[in-house]
């Protein structure tokens, strides 16, 4: 690779060469089929999703808005294979996802899927490095400690690996959790709400680290937020609104 990448924040680039990257026949890597989502309670069903198709393909930027309480949460849980749709499927590449049992499931998140969750979920008993390491010792990797040092260093946070997450402001925090979500090499990292809790700066910062994995790595990620700022020319928009999933 001729030119020099870093992804260290604070070093900015807004250069945007990348095009989603097109599999043999043109198929999707992640792709959703009429899902639906209904919770039942006391007070009766809520149908939270109703007939949502999405598609996206291998390298892409996917950016979901919506409302609070529109369904986002839910539908990325659904997407990232952390629960199951009351109807409709979910497949990547070919194979259906909503087949699978639990075991052949948590298999396929471990190797295929990265998640940054909206309120971190960093082990507060962990120290950072612990954290990151924690996914890739559930994959069994190998050289686990040294990737993820290099994830961390990648990230802007050497001197911060053996601190425990009370003690990192938001912006590391978020930048742990992205380095946690990385640890097993995913193909496609989910992200809800990845800038929700952080101010403006820390916010535009963690996201141009986003942005920089997906154009230099050609990773594939999958964003939700309410926030219109977010969204960046390249990548696809969609609007979840009753219940439905709108291009556009
Ligand atoms: N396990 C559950 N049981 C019952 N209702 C639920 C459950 N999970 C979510 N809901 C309801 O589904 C709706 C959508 O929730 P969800 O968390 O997906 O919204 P969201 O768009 O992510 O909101 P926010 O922007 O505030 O994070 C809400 O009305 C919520 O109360
Ligand atoms: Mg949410």
């Amino acid at each position: 690779m001729g030119e020099e990448y870093t992804l260290k924040m604070g070093e900015k680039r807004e250069v945007r060469e990348n095009a989603e990257i097109s599999l043999p026949g043109n198929e999707p890597l992640l792709s959703a089929k009429g899902v639906f989502k209904i919770f039942s309670g006391p007070a009766g069903d809520l149908e939270i999703l109703r007939g949502v198709d999405f598609a996206m393909k291998k390298g892409g930027m996917c950016f979901i808005l919506g409302r609070s309480g529109s369904g986002k949460t839910t539908l990325l849980n659904i997407l990232a294979t952390l629960d199951r749709p009351t109807r409709g499927e979910i497949f990547f590449r070919e194979k259906n996802l909503t087949a699978l049992g639990e075991r052949d499931l948590a298999r396929y998140r471990n190797g295929k899927v990265g998640f940054v969750f909206q309120f971190y979920y960093l082990l507060p008993e962990l120290d950072i490095l612990e954290n990151v390491m924690l996914p890739g010792l559930m994959a069994k990797g190998r050289n686990l400690k040294s990737r993820a040092e290099a994830l961390l260093e990648k990230l802007g946070l050497s001197d911060r690996i053996h601190h425990s997450p009370a003690r990192l402001s938001g912006g590391e925090l978020q930048r742990a959790a992205i380095a946690r979500s990385l640890i097993n090499d995913p193909e496609i990292v989910f992200c809800d709400e990845p800038t929700g809790n952080l101010d403006e700066k820390t916010a535009e910062q963690v996201l141009e680290l986003i942005f920089g994995l997906n154009r230099v790595e050609k990773r594939s990620f999958c964003i939700v937020t309410h926030e219109k700022s977010m969204i960046r020319d390249f990548g696809t928009v969609y609007h979840l609104h009753e219940g439905r999933l709108e291009r556009g």
